[in-house]
């Protein structure tokens, strides 16, 4: 028990964790590992389970089955205050008749800190958060970003292995909530702490993580670096969640030449980097900042009719009518197209997702770098020239 921990062990593992209410399966086998220093990002839905998962992390919860180690011992059977983990909330939870420094110390207080010692860490995390003049204030006297600060101070004073955070930025105007995250991830990576993050916007996910797990119903759909489930989401689940706008997923079939695919009611195709079986139903996936507007005459793959252009001022979105399919369109251009135009557009092979109808899984491609299942190869046949050279 009195080890010292392994530094090459992962920080936090969990294995094959369930949870059940009752009847109800809220976590299903449940298996993520990151090393140390790592910033978690849990994304999905609502009543996904989450928050589920964040609290049996922290022993707010009782696992129904499965192990959950941090620092290589297990702390599946400890009580909360044995795990040294720290949780931010979404309400915050300050004690309102506490003021903001008796809000930060309490947990040190309870295990009877020596004084001097609670003092020094209280100035030094209220240094860190920028909220030193607000020590004697009560919470009531905050903004809602000062009370999230304190929420923070509340948890950082405690030096904990493993941060929680569950939704801590949702009360959060637009502006501060953009200001908040780099402070979190700034603060994360100055502390060399591991952080669990749980937020539904996979924004905030994709731009301070390092390792996402994207849950639905209680499963893990996939997890890795931001970057790979954008490039290769797992499931047509995945490839609609992250990404903003959404992917279009259109269904197609395969042509007979075996390496474009025609999207269904339409006479437009679009080439694929590999080769698939002629005939085959699949689900094309076209990310909407990977469509290329091309001149109206242009002999570009796909030609639709314009339906709605909404521009914020540093993008253009473009919905577009394609048979009788919508697919959104985003450049960073701005566009002089109007409703009723005809448009054409173009995308890059390699850009091409293809997912399977019956399963929505991802149709592998024949380079992919971490093949891990039989049929990754058998689906996507290489053509001439493979795009990611292995
Ligand atoms: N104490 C409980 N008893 C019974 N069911 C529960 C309990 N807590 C959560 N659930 C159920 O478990 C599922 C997951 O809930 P959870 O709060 O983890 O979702 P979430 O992903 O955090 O959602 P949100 O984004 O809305 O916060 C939901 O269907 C919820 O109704
Ligand atoms: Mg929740």
């Amino acid at each position: 028990m009195n080890q010292p921990p392994n530094p090459r062990a992962h920080q936090i593992e969990i294995e094959r964790l369930n949870k059940h209410y009752g009847a109800f399966h809220a976590l299903r086998d449940i298996d993520v590992r990151v090393p140390r220093g790592t910033f978690v990002a849990l994304v999905g839905p609502s009543g996904c389970g989450k928050s589920t998962l964040l609290r049996t992390l922290a022993g707010l919860e009782q696992a129904s089955s499965g192990d959950i180690r941090i620092a290589g011992e297990s702390v599946t059977r400890l009580p909360p205050r044995k795990r040294d983990i720290a949780m931010v909330f979404q309400s915050y939870a300050l004690y309102p008749h506490m003021r903001v420094s008796e809000n930060m110390t309490y947990a040190l207080r309870l295990r009877r800190m020596a004084r001097e010692a609670i003092e020094a860490a209280t100035t030094m995390a209220a240094k860190t958060l920028g909220i030193s003049p607000l020590l004697e204030k009560y919470p009531r006297e905050l903004s809602g970003g000062q009370r999230q600060r304190v929420a923070m101070g509340r948890a950082i004073v405690r030096e904990p292995k493993v941060f929680l955070f569950d939704e801590p930025l949702s009360n959060l105007d637009a502006g501060l909530r953009v200001h908040m995250r780099g402070e979190i991830r700034r603060l994360h990576d100055r502390l060399g702490a591991t952080s669990v993050y749980v937020t539904h916007d996979q924004i905030e996910a994709m731009t301070m993580a390092d390792h996402i797990v994207v849950l639905r119903a209680g499963v893990v759909e996939q997890q890795g670096p931001p970057l790979e489930l954008y490039d290769r989401p797992a499931n047509t689940f995945v490839a609609g969640f992250i990404g903003s706008p959404a992917m279009n997923i259109l269904p197609a079939r395969i042509e007979p030449d075996g390496t474009s695919a025609r999207i269904d009611g339409t006479e437009n195709t679009v080439a694929l980097d590999r080769r698939f079986e002629p005939g085959r139903a699949v689900l094309v996936g076209l990310r909407p900042e990977h469509l290329c507007l091309l001149d109206a005459k242009a002999d570009g793959e796909l030609s639709g009719v314009i339906e709605t252009v909404e521009s914020t001022g540093s993008a253009t979105y473009i919905v577009a009518r394609l048979g009788a399919h919508s697919v959104c369109v985003a450049t960073a251009t701005r566009r002089r197209e109007r409703a009723g135009d005809a448009l054409t557009l173009s995308i890059l092979a390699k850009e091409v997702h293809l997912f399977d109808p019956q399963t929505g899984l991802r149709l592998k491609d024949a380079t992919a770098r971490t093949a891990k299942s039989p049929d990754d190869e058998s689906e996507g046949l290489p053509c001439e020239k493979p795009t990611r050279p292995q």
